[in-house]
């Protein structure tokens, strides 16, 4: 059926072809890294965990899965305005998310083709299931009259270097993440159906074991690098990745408490939940996590997203820019100081735990 849902309030680039959203700190990246480095990555000592993983990933669990169903069939005008708006939103930045993915996974496949096959093959499947997960997002944006234009993306947005550590570190920390906000509104949704004004959520179960495998590969990969885990400096980097993960979680889904009040959900307390579940995964692969249960872990991470929301009101404001920049400052000194204090808080030695946890 072909529905006539209009679109105000959101900006296009061509006729049905959707104006990405200005980037920001808090968008989606897109990241390219040392491919020389990433080729030569010596993963002997995890071998046969390498081999167990590239075979989950050969398998393919999922490729009978992204079939749209009959419930797609319809019009989706009944869905009110403001739903709309922030269901789209959510649509968008899932989709550049997933898309950026599979950018960096394809690029990496055919840097190290020849110099790496093995490798190469394991960034081949993930790609192959990014471009799955973006391509089926986007499928969805058309049932609103848009779809995100992946090519001019791909041209346009601008590339993070990153070196393969840190890939390593902040991918792991996205793929797990992935899984704990996808797991986390299906579980919802399965307990509270009212709530599920579109088909897209039922996809969500089997969808995120793919994320939880991507994860369990950078999992291999970062164990297998002694130094990213027996290093003070890993230590370092692993506490660095996982608050700046954190924090811009929290901020993203304050912004966007809207989608999850359309969903049923309390946005601070799906925060909270996917936060501590993500550090709890993350036990069994970095070397420290944080302690998401100090008194003042949440009070800090959600006294930047007060300041994140301060500022965008001045940001709004006529006012120029270095009237701007004044009036910012304080809320900037108070991110910058709640950060460092969430930093330099006592961690959870998960070397220490090693053994105890799986
Ligand atoms: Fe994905
Ligand atoms: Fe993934």
């Amino acid at each position: 059926m072909v529905n006539t849902v209009q679109n105000p309030g959101t900006q296009e680039l061509r006729p049905g072809i959707k104006n990405p959203v200005q980037e920001t700190l808090l968008t989606p990246r897109f990241y390219t890294t040392d491919f020389d480095a990433m080729a030569n990555l010596d993963l002997s000592a995890y071998e046969e965990e390498f081999s167990a993983v590239l075979e989950e990933l050969r398998s393919d669990y999922n490729r009978h899965h992204f079939v749209r169903d009959e419930e797609f069939e319809q019009s989706w005008e009944q869905i009110d305005e403001r739903t709309r708006l922030a269901f789209v939103d959510f649509l968008e930045r899932s989709c550049t998310s997933e898309f950026s993915g599979f950018l960096l996974f394809k690029e990496l496949s055919r840097q190290l083709k020849t110099r790496n096959p093995l490798l190469s093959e394991a960034f081949t499947l993930l790609a192959r299931d990014e471009a799955r997960h973006a391509g089926f997002i986007n499928k969805a944006m058309s049932d609103f009259n848009l779809s995100l234009d992946l090519g001019y993306l791909t041209k346009h947005r601008t590339y993070t270097f990153f070196k393969p550590e840190w890939i390593i570190y902040a991918v792991y920390l996205s793929e797990k993440i992935g899984y704990w906000r996808y797991i986390t509104v299906f579980r919802h949704l399965e307990a509270h159906p009212e709530h599920q004004y579109y088909p897209l959520f039922r996809y969500f179960e089997s969808w995120c074991q793919d994320e939880n495998r991507h994860g369990d590969f950078f999992k291999v990969l970062l164990r297998s690098q002694p130094q990213m885990w027996q290093s003070w400096q890993g230590r370092l980097w692993a506490r660095f990745f996982l608050l700046t993960v954190f924090a811009t979680h929290t901020l993203t889904v304050d912004e966007r408490a809207d989608f999850y009040d359309t969903l049923g959900l309390d946005a601070k307390e799906y925060n909270r939940h996917v936060v501590r579940k993500t550090n709890e995964t993350s036990l069994r692969a970095f070397p420290e996590v944080l302690d998401t249960e100090h008194p003042d872990f949440f009070r800090r991470l959600e006294k930047c997203s007060e300041n994140n929301a301060n500022n965008q009101k001045i940001d709004a404001s006529n006012k120029p820019k270095w009237v701007k920049f004044l009036l910012k400052l304080p809320s900037n000194c108070s991110t910058l100081w709640n950060l460092f204090r969430i930093y330099i808080t006592k961690p959870i030695d998960a070397e220490a735990l090693r053994g105890e946890v799986h």
